[in-house]
């Protein structure tokens, strides 16, 4: 075998191990010139060519090409094989994972008290009666004057309040945060006329700030003006939604009270909730048996009158609850304060809201 092809052989070997053992694109760069490049082990080859007999030459010119054309093939396949190893890594680095389960939010809830309104507001929407809205801050002629509660009325003591204004500079159009829904009747009246049933739910706001009270809380008025209304409807509707409410027939009773802003006046009690009357030492009805829930009474003429409206013609009935306690009442929330401090893990942690 000739000195040639000798050296062809060789080459070719000591090539393909040091392609095999090339793994990038720059590594096979640097391969192509070290065996194809001017000073590369081919070239040297070829330029040995000058150095053989002219009889000689052609053949081992044709052995060389061949060997060229052999390595360029080589290279340009392992390139193509290379190249698209790395852009397929290089777009595994880049990519965004779009199956990646996203983290999720825990489902929100009404507030209790929100919740509270919207059932009280559905059972009396069942029974015919609109939902109507007023301003918290109020004027005094709504929130006093026009409920027959004049400026020297004992009974605003009970819900002495937050003035904007002086209310001895401005007389009745003084502003004040309003101390109940009551208003909401005048302006319904004034607004609608008769005959009307509506419902307002709402924020109001007193003085007071116990464990039992809070300077803000949330009232449900019920009005129904119409021509000859008698108590025993009142009492129908209101043991209607009680019971509606609580989801049972809960034993009640209607005693005297006394609002200047109806004639005659009532308080609604309902049985205790929590032990039926059952527990002399029952912490929500203090052992009493009875759950106060509800002011009510037939609209004052003087009202009706307030309200645009001919007293001689309509009368009707109005009632007032707290919605804070209610919601209390129905999931058995023992504080009102955990209704206003945000503190969202209490109503979490097991307790029986249905
Ligand atoms: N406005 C009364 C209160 O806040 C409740 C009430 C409303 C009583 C309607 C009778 C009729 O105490």
């Amino acid at each position: 075998m000739s000195d040639l092809d000798n050296q062809v052989r060789e080459v070719k070997s000591s090539f393909d191990r040091a392609a095999g053992s090339t793994t990038t694109t720059d590594g096979l760069q640097e391969l192509k010139v070290r065996y194809l490049g001017k000073k590369g082990a081919l070239t040297v080859l070829l330029k040995s060519l000058k150095d053989l007999s002219p009889e000689e030459r052609p053949l081992a010119g044709e052995v060389l090409n061949t060997l060229r054309d052999e390595l360029e093939r080589k290279i340009e396949n392992k390139k193509q094989a290379l190249t698209r190893a790395e852009d397929a890594a290089a777009e595994a680095m880049e990519k965004i994972d779009v199956t990646l389960p996203p983290r999720g939010r825990p489902a929100g809830a009404f507030h209790p008290v929100a919740q509270t309104m919207h059932e009280i507001v559905s059972i009396m929407q069942g029974l015919g009666y609109s939902v109507a809205l007023g301003p918290e801050i109020e004027e005094d002629h709504y929130n006093f004057e026009c409920l027959n509660m004049p400026s020297w009325h004992p009974a605003r003591d009970m819900q002495d309040t937050f003035y904007l204004s002086n209310p001895e500079d401005a007389g009745s159009g003084s502003l004040l945060l309003r101390t109940h829904t009551s208003p909401v009747q005048i302006r319904s009246m004034l607004r609608y006329g008769a005959p009307l049933r509506i419902v307002c739910p709402g924020k109001v706001y007193r003085r007071d700030n116990d464990p039992t009270h809070s300077p803000m809380f949330n009232q449900l008025e019920g009005l129904l003006i119409e021509e000859n209304v008698s108590f025993s409807i009142l009492k129908g509707s209101l043991v209607e939604l009680m019971n509606g409410f609580f989801g049972r027939e809960l034993k009640n009773r209607f005693r005297a009270s006394y609002f200047p802003f109806t004639e005659p006046s009532m308080e609604l009690d309902i049985e205790c909730v929590d032990c039926g009357g059952k527990n002399p030492g029952c912490r929500v009805c203090k052992g009493t048996g009875w759950l106060e829930v509800c002011g009510l009474g037939m609209v004052h003429p003087f009202v009706v009158r307030s309200g645009g409206i001919d007293p001689e013609k309509y009368n009707g009935f109005a009632f007032g609850m707290g919605l804070d306690r209610m919601a209390m009442l129905k999931y058995g929330i023992n504080d009102l304060r955990y209704l206003f401090n945000g503190n969202v893990s209490y109503f979490l942690s097991g307790r029986n809201v249905s």
